[in-house]
């Protein structure tokens, strides 16, 4: 899969390890932050939602201190279902459920392991499709 991702200041460690874990096997758009610098994270979530909505990415994963606030900015964008996740099930469930096509993780919240993890899980759960197509439908 291509996979957009990016980060800020809090998630810089997160996303360098998740680049060289999970998704070492999908190509990358990696769209930043490289530096501890502060940055803004609305201005990541943008890019990484704009990457997925244009479809130049199939899906995206954001990286701040929570996952909260990256998942707010990037659910402005239309077409994007972000979801902040901080365990491996509720990352199963909003692809098969919700379709979310970019997943959000929180590196103050979850250690490296869980995040692997949640991150792996997300990207091998497929969407269920049926009634929650409908339901999906809806949120546009
Ligand atoms: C940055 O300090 C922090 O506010 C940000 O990483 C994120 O947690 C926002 O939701």
């Amino acid at each position: 899969m291509r996979i957009a991702i990016g980060c800020d200041h809090a998630g810089v460690d997160m996303k360098q390890a998740l680049i060289e874990s999970v998704l070492r096997d999908h190509t990358v758009l990696d769209y930043g932050t490289d530096s501890p610098e502060p940055v803004d994270y609305p201005d990541v979530a943008k890019q990484v939602a704009a990457a997925v909505a244009s479809g130049e990415a199939d899906r995206g994963i954001l990286v701040c201190g929570t996952g909260i606030g990256m998942a707010m900015a990037a659910g402005k964008t239309p077409g994007i279902r972000a979801a902040a996740c901080v365990e491996p099930y509720s990352a199963e469930l909003c692809r098969r459920h919700n379709d979310a096509n970019v997943l959000c993780l929180g590196a103050r919240i979850s250690a490296v392991g869980m995040a692997k993890k949640i991150a792996e899980t997300w990207l091998e759960s497929p969407f269920d499709g049926g009634r929650h197509a409908r339901r999906v439908e809806k949120i546009g």
